[in-house]
């Protein structure tokens, strides 16, 4: 089966071909940074009017990037929510179209499932069970994963995601929009020590999150004088050191609680090299396995949507003609493979 992807959900929009034995054929990516940079944060009715223009386009490309024409596709793959409502009724509405047309099945799939699979894309994908660690611009959550659609969520954020910490603090530092890889690369120049940032939510029992304190915390500290650019390094330091300390201190009683071996992190801040090499270490310690893929399957794209929705089509799912969106859809409700 060869599936055609399309990833609208925020402000890229993404385009992909994945065969089911040939693996991935095309990956088309239009990031729309520069379009919302000046208002620092992303403006829904123009992420959906950007996509308007770009996604055929992009469907185009990628049947050229992988030397096939629309009767080689077998299904055709849309992100149906969570995200914002216009952006997504893009990728719905072209890709059911889509489908309709080519006489193949659509199916509507969940943009986190995307995230949380992406790492299967890689060439030592992880096998269940796992715990996944999705940490993203809009979701931080720990889940038990023993299959697909088999998702039970262990805790999540109860205020900002980690990616909206990073891009928040990054703008207190005065790191342009998406701020996260800018001040990660800015922490890589920070003195260790210098600050202290809290931990939060680490000092009790359970898996929630919160770090719109971190952010809080970031901005009294920058107020208290961060002119020169050595202290601004020190603060992202501070910043992305208590992120990370906090993520891990929290995946280690979510392995601790199942029993599992593995742990699988996905979304935008999967792509941290910090995060990264922490955890690792972790994993390697504890004898486990820490898994993620190749940092552009972390941010948004079709790719992790092609292969989404290839292995729901396999396994029965199917869209129904009419274009329907779902801007929050909790990752829970999802049915398991074949249910
Ligand atoms: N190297 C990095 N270090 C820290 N944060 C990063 C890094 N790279 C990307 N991010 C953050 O990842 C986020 C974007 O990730 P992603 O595209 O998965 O989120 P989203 O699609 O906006 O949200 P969601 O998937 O929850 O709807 C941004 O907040 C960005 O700052
Ligand atoms: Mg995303």
């Amino acid at each position: 089966m060869r599936v055609l992807g399309i990833e609208t959900s925020c402000d890229e929009t993404g385009v992909a071909i994945y065969d089911q034995h040939q693996g991935l054929l095309a990956n088309q990516l239009y990031s729309q940074v520069k379009l919302h940079a000046d208002y620092g944060g992303v403006v829904p009715e123009l992420a959906s009017r950007d996509h308007v223009r770009k996604t055929v386009p992009l469907i185009q490309a990628a049947l050229a990037e992988a030397g096939l024409q629309a009767s080689d596709i077998h299904g055709v793959a849309y992100t149906a929510g969570p995200g914002l409502v216009g952006a997504l009724m893009v990728g719905a509405t072209v890709g059911r179209a889509l489908a309709y047309a080519w006489e193949v099945p659509a199916v509507a799939v969940h943009h986190m499932e995307g995230h949380l699979l992406a790492p299967m894309l890689e060439a030592n994908p992880p096998a269940f069970p796992f715990v996944a660690l999705l940490v993203s611009g809009g979701h931080t959550q720990l889940i038990a994963v023993t299959g697909i659609g088999e998702y039970r969520l262990l805790g999540e954020s109860i205020d900002d995601a980690a990616g909206e910490a990073f891009d928040k603090t990054a703008k207190l530092l005065g790191l342009d929009y998406p701020g996260g890889p800018m001040l990660a690369r800015l922490a890589q120049q920070g003195v260790p020590g210098r600050y202290k940032f809290p931990r939060p939510m680490t000092d009790r029992p359970g898996l929630a999150f919160s770090f719109s304190g971190l952010k809080t915390f970031a901005a009294n500290t920058v107020r208290a004088g961060a002119d020169d650019h050595q202290t601004r390094a020190d603060v992202a330091r501070a910043f992305e050191e208590a992120v990370v300390e906090t993520l891990m201190i929290k995946c280690r009683r979510a392995l601790d609680l199942t029993g599992f071996q593995r742990l699988v992190m996905a979304g935008g801040v999967s792509a941290n090299q910090s995060l990264r090499a922490s955890m690792g270490e972790m994993m390697r310690q504890r004898g486990g396995e820490v898994f993620y893929a190749r940092p552009e399957f972390c941010t948004d794209n079709g790719a992790m949507i092609a292969y989404a929705g290839m292995v729901r089509l396999l396994g029965g799912s199917q869209a129904s003609l009419a274009v329907s969106v779902r801007p929050r859809w909790p990752l829970e409700e999802l049915p398991a493979l074949g249910a």
